[in-house]
């Protein structure tokens, strides 16, 4: 039962058939058990620094041979419960958070889940900059993750040069110094549009810092040998290295200074500092696994959920040249009456009428599937807007416009498993079976009855 409790988890917080309880705002909020984190040996620190880095674009694991450690919703589960346990913490990601592909959707959807966690700041490593300036500035501006850079520089892309936070005992600052020699893999083109600045700017920036009494973190992203010479001569008071899948169970010291690495899904970096005025007193470090000790947040499955939905939906519809032109269900139904009245019947016509009544109507990680394109240009926006395009119509499942299926000689595919699974998913619909929820809501042929029996299903 253990091994399959994720998947019992997922049905619990997301849970369509599940009623959960209004929170103050009207919203559904899902509500997290957070659990107590290990005490430090110097007690109540002044500062608790968060660390990830190198997720490679990975929001959830798959747990395929058992709970496999790591995603973003007990990445957050963690976190709460380290924000519950310390009142000063600041949570930065190192940098590589984006998949291989540095275009790809899913990069959207890993920095909305980061700013769903409450990220402080990602660095901009060579594989954010890889997706290239433009691609970049339009994903940091639709999630507004704060992104941090101090030494790389991209026309429109916003990033702050510097994290600063002052809490009660201690003034804590974040720089990062992403190299050029970590673009290695990176397109000349898309690294020739970048700004570098010289390596003696970022420890003027540093000295500035120390002036203004911070303790001063750099982030290191580049390669091995770099960050050894960049410890060595740097005023900065600890080093963290980026650039890598591989997390330190321990600190190293080089040169007498700090380094601690922090790299691949599976781990978040801790480390807790006592301050003395702009110096470390002290400092802890800790590797957390972010096993099922840890409790999911739903929040962030949902959002892994919506990944899931728009990826399924854009590989179905790769092969269209245009999008989606969606229309109502009942302009559809001018020509194909029978199939009209026979979906205004099903389910598939509530859908929306089931947000209103749970007042989720607001909410992007419900609306996905209860409307028709939503999240595409000619998809669902709002009530006011496309209420015509509220419900699941007749394209949800008729992956076509209408001119191109009246030309001569269009394929009309039938409409299979695949396409009921963008929506009906291990998430919301746990038992689902195609056959005989096929049976359901399928549209009646030419002259056959609603109740006509259905010849075969695949
Ligand atoms: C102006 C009339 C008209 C409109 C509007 C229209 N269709 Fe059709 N549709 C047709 C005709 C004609 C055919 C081919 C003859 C047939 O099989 O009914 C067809 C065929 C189909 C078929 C295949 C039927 C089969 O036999 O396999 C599907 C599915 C379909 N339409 C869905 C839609 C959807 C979805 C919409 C709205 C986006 C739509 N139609 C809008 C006229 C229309
Ligand atoms: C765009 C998303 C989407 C797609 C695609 C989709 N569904 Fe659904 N389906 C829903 C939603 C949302 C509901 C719940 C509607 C409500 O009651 O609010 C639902 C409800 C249903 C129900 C009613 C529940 C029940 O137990 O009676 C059936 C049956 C069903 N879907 C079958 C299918 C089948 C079969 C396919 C594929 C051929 C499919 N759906 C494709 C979103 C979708
Ligand atoms: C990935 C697509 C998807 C998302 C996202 C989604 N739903 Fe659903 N929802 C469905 C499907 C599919 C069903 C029907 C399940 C079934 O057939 O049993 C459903 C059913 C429901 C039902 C039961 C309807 C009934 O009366 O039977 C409720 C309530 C509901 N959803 C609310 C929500 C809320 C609230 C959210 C956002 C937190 C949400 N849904 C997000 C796909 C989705
Ligand atoms: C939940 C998915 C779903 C939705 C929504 C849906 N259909 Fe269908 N439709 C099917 C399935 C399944 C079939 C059976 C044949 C097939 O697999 O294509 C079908 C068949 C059809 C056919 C061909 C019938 C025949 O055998 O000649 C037409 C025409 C059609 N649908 C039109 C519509 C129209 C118009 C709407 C909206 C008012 C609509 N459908 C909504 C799933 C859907
Ligand atoms: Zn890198």
């Amino acid at each position: 039962m253990v091994r399959y409790s994720l998947l019992a988890a997922l049905v619990f917080v997301a849970g369509c058939r599940t009623q959960l309880p209004p929170s103050a705002d009207g919203r559904k909020d899902i509500p997290l058990k957070l659990v107590d984190v290990r005490a430090f040996k110097m007690g109540q620190p002044d500062a608790v620094l968060m660390l990830t880095g190198g997720g490679g674009g990975l929001l959830e694991v798959c747990n395929c041979s058992g709970p496999m450690p790591g995603g973003l919703s007990r990445r957050s589960g963690l976190v709460r419960s380290y924000r519950q346990a310390f009142a000063d913490t600041i949570l930065v990601d190192a940098g590589d958070a984006f998949w291989i592909e540095p275009t790809d959707i899913r990069n959207e959807y890993m920095l909305r889940g980061f700013r769903q966690i409450g990220y402080d700041a990602v660095v901009l490593g060579d594989q954010e900059w890889a997706a290239g300036h433009k691609r970049l500035a339009e994903m940091l501006a639709v999630n507004k993750t704060p992104a941090l850079s101090t030494t790389v520089i991209g026309p429109g892309v916003k990033a702050v040069r510097a994290v600063k936070r002052e809490f009660a005992r201690a003034k804590i600052a974040i720089v990062s110094d992403t190299r050029r020699e970590a673009f290695h893999f990176v397109p000349k083109p898309v690294v020739s549009d970048l700004l570098f600045t010289e390596p003696v700017e970022i420890e003027q920036r540093i000295a500035e810092l120390k002036s203004q009494g911070y303790i001063v973190v750099l982030i290191a992203h580049a390669g091995e040998e770099s960050v050894e010479d960049m410890a060595a001569r740097t005023k900065a008071d600890l080093v963290v290295r980026g650039h890598t899948t591989r997390t330190n169970s321990k600190v190293a010291t080089i040169n007498g200074k700090p380094v601690v690495k922090v790299g691949g899904y599976e781990y978040v970096g801790v480390v807790a500092i006592k301050a003395d005025g702009d110096k470390i007193a002290d400092l802890e470090y800790r590797a957390e696994l972010v096993n099922t000790k840890w409790p999911l947040d739903g929040k962030l499955l949902l959002t892994y959920q919506a990944y899931a939905h728009a990826a399924m939906m854009k590989a179905l519809d790769a092969e269209r040249k245009t999008g989606l032109e969606f229309q109502a269900s009942a302009s559809c139904g001018k020509c194909h009456k029978k199939q009209f009245a026979n979906w205004k019947k099903t389910r598939h016509a509530k859908a929306y009428a089931t947000l209103q009544k749970a007042k989720r109507t607001g909410d992007p990680s419900c609306v996905m599937c209860h409307t028709s394109g939503f999240g595409t240009k000619a998809g669902f926006y709002t009530f006011a807007k496309t209420k015509h395009l509220a419900n699941v119509n007749c394209q949800n499942c008729h992956r076509f416009n209408e001119a191109e299926h009246r030309k001569k000689g269009f394929a009309i595919e039938p409409v299979g498993r695949d396409i009921c699974q963008t929506c009906h998913t291990p998430i919301t619909d746990p038992k689902f079976q195609f056959k005989a929820k096929w049976k359901k809501i399928r549209c009646p042929g030419h002259g056959e009855s609603t109740d006509g029996e259905v010849a075969s299903a695949e």
